[in-house]
């Protein structure tokens, strides 16, 4: 075996006249007479090789005509200057070989006219340029939200994913069989969140959730991931601070490292900075009931209310204060109404809506316990939890920003499946 190639991108740094060896799958091919165009792909992006049959001879230059799309080869040639090839330049291919034979891509137009199939080969279908743009930015978000909360003092922690407790209601729980005796998958961290800030103080949780939602919308999965943060002796509006300061930190940062990828998907944005706007949740009812979307006082904002009022704003906002009604057990409530949540969704603009939910919690003992009761929870799920208000627990806060919902919005794609490599939905688990 030959030495390890290096790769698209010393192409592009390389000068004219340069001698390359290149790695890479066949994207697409052209041949015209004597000639061959090849785009190569990998990792770093495409590149246009040209191959003469003059230069390769009559037996390699038709070996070369001939390859099927995603065959893997190596190549050897002169860099040279194209303004026509994408990045304005290409490889005069001298030599080849090649390292991994493809099959027919599987992937034709008339494929495609069934709607499931670009889903049942997605294991193939990944290897798209809209994929790959979306991968790479996901790859980015993971990075700078590492970055954001390690640069704040925030600890790093993972928390169980077979769990006994409930913390977003029972209706959205996987069961798992855990020796005999029921478990489920965790829809959140967030308990555990709050256990660990007596020791860490502001911790956050980059990991997957589950919910068996049943509903086919374009956004929901059945798995996917959050990122959660949680902050002793903090008040909701602090937590909302920290989650503006978040999105524009990850969303500058795509911005800035993912321009490339952006304009794949087409997406034009501009820098975002805080503060955001808020409105409150009679506010956001009376915006839905203007657009003919109305909704009773107490329900969750309904899928359409939400559309409705995101399209509405071109940068992301919150509606705070949620009704008790439409919220988990563990929420605070105001002292001056105490139907009311110290609570709110981060909404993303232009339609795409909620992306993630913060809020305050309960960190008296006895207003827990009444809570647990009232709402009819099975008290021994919550025993740990409860305890922890017998041991100093102050105030705090902490919210779950929806790693496919931001990016959903962020690459502007129509369907929450497009943002992970292999989705998880009710209808699919496979691949
Ligand atoms: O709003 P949720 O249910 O809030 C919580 O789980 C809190 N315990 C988080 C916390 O305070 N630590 O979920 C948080 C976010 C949502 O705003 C949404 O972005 C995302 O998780 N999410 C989903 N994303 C994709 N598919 C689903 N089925 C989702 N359910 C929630
Ligand atoms: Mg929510």
């Amino acid at each position: 075996m030959p030495e390890p190639a290096p790769g698209v991108s010393d192409v592009l740094q390389a000068k004219p006249g340069d001698r390359v060896t290149i790695k890479g799958w066949v994207a697409s091919k052209s041949v015209v007479g004597g000639l061959a165009f090849l785009t190569l792909r990998s990792g770093a992006g495409t590149i246009q090789l040209t191959a003469k049959r003059q230069t390769l001879g009559a037996e390699r230059f038709s070996r070369f005509s001939q390859l099927n799309v995603e065959s893997a080869i190596s190549v050897t040639g002169t860099v040279r200057e194209d303004p026509r090839a994408p990045f304005g330049r290409e490889v005069a291919v001298e030599d080849f070989y090649v390292i991994a034979d493809a099959e027919p891509w599987p992937v034709t137009k008339s494929s495609l006219r069934s709607p499931s199939f670009i889903w049942d080969k997605r294991h193939l279908t990944i290897r798209g340029p809209r994929s790959t743009a979306i991968a790479k930015i996901r790859s980015t978000l993971f990075k700078a939200a590492f970055d954001f909360f390690t640069q704040r003092g925030f600890v790093f922690i993972t928390a169980p994913l077979l769990v006994k407790n409930a913390v977003e209601g029972g209706a959205t729980l996987f069961e798992v069989d855990y020796f005999g005796d029921t478990v489920f998958l965790s829809q959140s961290a967030q308990l555990y969140e709050e256990a660990a800030i007596a020791s860490l103080e502001k911790v956050f949780v980059i990991q997957p959730a589950f919910r068996a939602e049943k509903s086919r919308t374009p956004k929901h999965l059945t798995e996917f991931w959050m990122i959660e943060a949680e902050m002793a002796f903090a008040t909701q509006e602090e937590n909302m601070a920290l989650q503006e300061e978040l999105v524009c930190f990850l969303y500058n940062q795509i911005l800035k490292e993912r321009e490339r990828e952006l304009a794949v998907l087409g997406r034009k944005l501009k820098p975002l900075e805080p503060p955001f706007p808020r409105i409150t949740y009679d506010e956001a009812r009376e915006i839905a009931e203007s657009e003919g979307v109305g909704f009773p006082w107490g329900d969750d904002l309904p899928t359409q209310a939400e559309r409705a009022i995101s399209k509405r704003f071109d940068r992301p906002f919150f509606v705070t204060g949620y009704p008790l009604s439409a919220r988990s057990f563990y929420h605070l409530t105001s002292e001056e109404n105490p139907e009311v949540t110290l609570s709110a969704d981060l909404m993303a603009p232009e339609g795409y809506g909620e992306i993630a939910t913060g809020g305050q919690r309960i960190h008296d003992y006895r207003l827990l316990e009444e809570r647990i009761k009232k709402q009819d929870l099975p008290p021994e799920s919550f025993t740990w939890y409860l305890e922890l208000r017998r041991y100093g627990m102050p105030p705090h806060a902490g919210f779950g920003l929806g790693v496919e919902r931001f990016l959903r919005w962020v690459c502007g794609v129509r369907h929450i499946r497009e943002t992970t490599l292999f989705p998880r939905t009710p209808a699919r688990v496979t691949p």
